[in-house]
């Protein structure tokens, strides 16, 4: 027998009672690891370590000063800590700008999935606090009180056991047959509903692409970062992805869906007029909801609800008009130059662009295409920069002198040749860049 134990304020009847002091050992062991953690507590002062030591060993090793010091210290701590994590959920319950908010729905998708969050929620509340109230209870009620003998030791009790697997059980597959209704309810749009319209979603690094094959009278429309939906008609959406996994979510009209290479994803939605309040047009915003590279968080988009003739007059609307401009004719060209390896715009100026696209094929030496916006309908949108920034000519003035300054990381600065400057900024003239933007938002 060592010494230390011999030492030991539990009282050892027998020396060669073998489990007792194998006990004693290890309850001592126990014990002074509890009090080296007492210490570290009273000296980080980071209030984290919730032991107590409760026997009378190397008191001395602790003074009741350091240790009161310590506790009050962490019962500040705790608090400061309770008050951040509150305030970081306050924070994060209040991310509701303009239109992301999940919790005020404004399509039958999203308000379903709201019903089916509720309901998981409310049961996982009322378990949270039945368990943890209990809990409480036990701790509180039967607590070690001073003098008081060890209770008697149970081991079990069969009947209890059984009925704390059934409750969970029970719960358990409701919720999971509620929610598995829920996902087949909304695999398509109701029978009945008005003719859907269908929109082909390609997810790109940074920003979405959107495509029309049908927009009305076998119109085919082309457009990015900005989703323009008829109201009260159902939305169908094939989502892809051109590189890496993105995510498509429009927080008031559907949860995520994931956008991934190679493979389809199918959801549909559809924005009601008896759920917005405002006048028609509505813009929701959407953001890409999977960590897809460095500019992910600023991958966002947006969704204008309109009236389906508003809808009808926008959709006739797309694609250059007829007639251009003296200073949109000389920034066709500054675009032919520079632009098309990447961007395109339809209509009648195909020929031309297709030419100069494949001309800086034939000898763009290590010049590397990547998909980039369609740029035909650009006068017609609201933002630049997937959802960035407005679009006005200054934004489009700074983002085509220097595309990183609104938008870190993007390609148009990392590939274009253009761009391949001492500062990184365009090599075009400031007349070019006028005539480029006179093309890009008159033409005509
Ligand atoms: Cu795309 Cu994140």
């Amino acid at each position: 027998m060592s010494p230390e134990i011999s030492e030991n304020s539990h009282t050892l009847r027998s020396n060669d009672d073998y489990s007792t002091v194998k006990m004693a050992s290890l309850e001592r062991l126990a014990e002074s690891v509890v009090d080296e953690l007492n210490k570290a507590q009273g000296e980080s002062q980071m209030g984290l370590l919730p032991f107590r030591r409760t026997g009378n060993v190397s008191e001395q090793s602790v003074s009741n000063t350091t240790k009161s010091i310590g506790r009050r210290s962490s019962l500040k701590n705790r608090s400061v800590i309770f008050g951040l994590l509150a305030a970081l959920f306050l924070f994060a319950v209040g991310c509701s700008k303009d239109g992301m908010s999940p919790f005020d729905p404004m399509g039958p998708v999203a308000a379903k999935q709201l019903d089916l969050f509720n309901v998981l929620m409310w049961v996982m509340v009322i378990v949270f606090v039945l368990v943890e109230g209990v809990l409480l209870y036990a701790i509180i009620r039967y607590r070690k009180r001073p003098g008081q003998a060890k209770p008697p030791q149970t081991h079990g009790n069969t009947s209890l056991e059984i009925t704390l697997t059934i409750i969970p059980t029970i719960l358990v597959l409701g919720l999971a047959i509620w929610s598995v209704f829920t996902l087949f309810d909304l695999q398509d749009p109701p029978e009945g509903s008005p003719e859907a319209l269908h929109v082909n979603v390609t997810g790109h690094q940074w920003w979405f692409e959107f495509e029309y094959p049908d927009a009305g009278n076998g119109k085919k429309i082309i457009t990015a970062n900005e989703l323009r939906i008829p109201v009260d008609r159902p939305i169908t959406l094939s989502l892809e992805s051109d590189d890496v996994i993105h995510s498509f979510w429009v927080p008031k009209l559907a949860g995520k869906l994931d956008m991934i290479p190679t493979h389809t994803n199918e959801m549909w939605f559809q924005a009601d007029s008896d759920k917005i309040n405002d006048d028609l047009p509505v813009t929701l915003y959407g953001q890409c909801a999977e960590l897809c590279g460095l500019s992910h968080a600023l991958m966002k988009f947006q969704v204008t609800v309109m009236d389906q003739a508003d809808f009808d007059s926008w959709a006739a609307a797309y694609g250059p008009p007829p007639t251009i401009s003296a200073r949109a004719k000389a920034g066709q060209a500054v675009f032919a130059a520079n632009c098309t390896l990447c961007h395109t715009i339809d209509g009648p100026d195909d020929p031309v662009l297709s030419a100069s696209r494949l001309t800086g094929f034939l000898t763009g030496g290590d010049i590397t295409p990547v998909p980039a916006p369609n740029l035909t309908d650009l006068r017609t949108r609201h933002t630049l920069a997937a959802g960035l920034v407005d679009l006005s000519e200054t934004n489009l003035l700074s983002w085509l002198h220097d595309p990183s300054e609104i938008k870190a990381n993007n390609y148009m600065s990392q590939r274009a040749v253009m761009y391949k400057t001492e500062t990184g900024t365009s090599n075009l003239t400031n007349e070019e860049i006028d005539a480029l933007i006179g093309y890009l938002l008159d033409l005509q």
